[in-house]
């Protein structure tokens, strides 16, 4: 199959590039599951930009740079805060419908805005633009999706890429689909640990994908930890929005403590690694709740009705009742190095959103400024996407696959569980050189019994597990190799932050079967 541009995945930041890029030839997205399910449908708090009158440009920059502990990179930070309005606007065009007050748009603050600055949709931001998104490719005729196709590697020879090999899931058959531009948006990898807010489909497909295929890897020890989930035994660590703490709600520990202003002076609002460090200490201690029931009912129930049901299934009536929370892994600042056109290391291959990695985020991510990222990269990119228009499209023959092998499910399951609580041991919120080494024995142990399970390889759930494996061992490389701790990356044996030896990158990168390891 032939197309001008193929998209991997379905959030927010495939999909606004395909929008874009529809115009100039033909796009195809492939999505794992069904379109709408995605990482940004999960999006609660919102999106960050300076639209209001009294706030700059220049603030959010400043307070993106704050959060990210020295290794954001300020040009690409300028970008992202310069087109934040225009991105929002964008958004307003494709339907998406933000809360207003008085005709104003109706904004939050959230950990580390310096001022309320986050445009939201109640408490379901992202799925009101997945929404939007959504109806609008729908009805794009110059765009096709494919729904329930998982995208197993891409075609890469010589450093150039030519499109990918996709597993069509229902019909069981492998289809190399050859494209002018490969455009990687398989958002993040929350699901290789044990606690996260991320739903199933986050397992790193992109990243994995990509570091396969020769490209370049950056940042991945700096994945963030959400400090509010839902800490209730049976129940998924579902997200507590920082919006709850943004309007109001405090955090007290067993005593009824208001305890985090011992850690830091923004209280409530400090960024999210001092408040995941702070509440998993009082832990030790007892439960951690969150306190929004001094805020009128009606107002609760207004601005946060999805979160609302979500713990009433769980017999926690937010405006009665205190809500028990621990954090959970949320989101990957690093990924597939880029720049402000997601262009890698590998000619025609893109990738933007979460897979990607601009250094926007640095060591640590600003609130709310994921789903900005996402736009405003995805249309710079999209802007300059006409010139792969000039590719010839080639049609690489590719290895088939064994046949379709009978699912093992039980094999596979147990590898995953293990997998998963071996991250959140090892490599979560605090670590050590120990754990580490710990963790990387693990891995060698893990992926000789993954290997094992040969003779079912064309099933999507080997192929994930296979890119969890894969993720975690960058992680675990990253974080073992960096010797200090910053932003969202703490090591108990190296506890401060040391400029002078690691004001720099990880890169990593696949020579053969060794990981090649690199500063920038
Ligand atoms: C939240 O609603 O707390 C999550 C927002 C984000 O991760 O930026």
């Amino acid at each position: 199959m032939k197309t001008d541009y193929l998209v991997v995945g379905s959030g927010i930041a495939g999909l606004n590039f395909a929008l874009k890029v529809a115009k100039y030839g033909k796009v195809t997205v492939a999505t794992k599951k069904e379109i709408i399910e995605s990482n940004t449908n999960l999006a609660q708090g919102g999106i960050a930009a300076a639209t209001r009158k009294d706030d700059s440009i220049k603030l959010h920059i400043e307070d993106t740079l704050k959060v990210g502990y020295g290794l954001s990179n300020k040009r690409i930070v300028e970008i992202l805060a310069e087109k934040g309005p225009e991105a929002i606007q964008n958004l307003i065009s494709f339907g998406v419908k933000f809360d207003k007050e008085d005709d104003e748009l109706h904004l939050t603050t959230e950990g580390g805005h310096s001022m309320a600055r986050v445009l939201h949709s109640g408490d379901s931001t992202g799925r009101e633009i997945e929404q939007a998104m959504t109806e609008c490719i729908r009805e794009n005729r110059d765009s096709e999706v494919f729904e329930n196709c998982f995208a197993i590697d891409i075609i890469v020879k010589n450093s150039k890429c030519y499109g990918a090999r996709i597993l069509d899931i229902k019909n069981k058959e492998i289809v190399d689909i050859f494209a002018r531009a490969t455009i990687l948006a398989t958002g993040g990898i929350g699901y290789v640990y044990q606690n996260t807010t991320n739903p199933e489909i986050a397992t790193g497909d992109g990243i994995a994908m990509a570091f396969r295929a020769g490209a370049r890897i950056e940042d991945m020890e700096f994945v963030q930890f959400h400090p509010t989930t839902l800490n209730k035994l049976g129940a998924p660590h579902f997200l507590i929005s920082e919006a709850l703490r943004g309007e109001g709600a405090i955090l007290v520990n067993e005593e009824g403590e208001r305890f985090i202003v011992r850690y830091d002076k923004m209280g409530e609002l400090a960024p999210r690694d001092i408040i995941s460090r702070a509440i998993i200490n009082e832990l030790k201690g007892g439960s951690v709740y969150l306190d929004i029931r001094h805020k009128d009912k009606s107002y609760v129930l207004d601005r946060f009705p999805m979160i609302h049901q979500e713990c009433l299934k769980y017999g926690i009536d937010i405006t009665r009742d205190l809500i028990p929370v621990s954090p959970a892994a949320h989101y990957i600042c690093g990924g597939i190095r880029t720049n402000e056109y997601g262009e890698t290391n590998i000619a025609n291959l893109l990738a933007f959103g979460e897979c990607a990695c601009t250094e926007v985020h640095g060591a640590n991510r600003l609130a709310s400024n994921s789903l900005l990222e996402s736009v405003v990269f995805s249309s710079l990119g999209a802007q300059r996407a006409k010139r792969y228009l000039k590719n010839e499209i080639e049609a690489m023959p590719q290895q088939r696959e064994a046949a379709i092998g009978n699912v093992v499910h039980q094999g596979l399951r147990d590898i995953e569980v293990d997998l998963r609580k071996a991250m959140w041991d090892c490599v979560g919120i605090i670590r050590t050189g120990e754990n580490l080494n710990l963790m990387l024995k693990k891995l060698r142990k893990l992926e000789r019994r993954l290997d094992s399970l040969d003779g079912d390889r064309v099933n999507v759930r080997f192929f994930e597990l296979k890119n969890m494996v894969t993720v975690a061992n960058l992680i675990t490389n990253a974080a073992h190799i960096r010797e200090e701790s910053r932003g969202t990356h703490y090591r108990e044996d190296y506890p401060t932050v040391d400029d002078k030896n690691w004001l720099k990158h990880i890169c990593l990168e696949k020579r053969g079967e060794k990981l090649d390891v690199s500063f920038a």
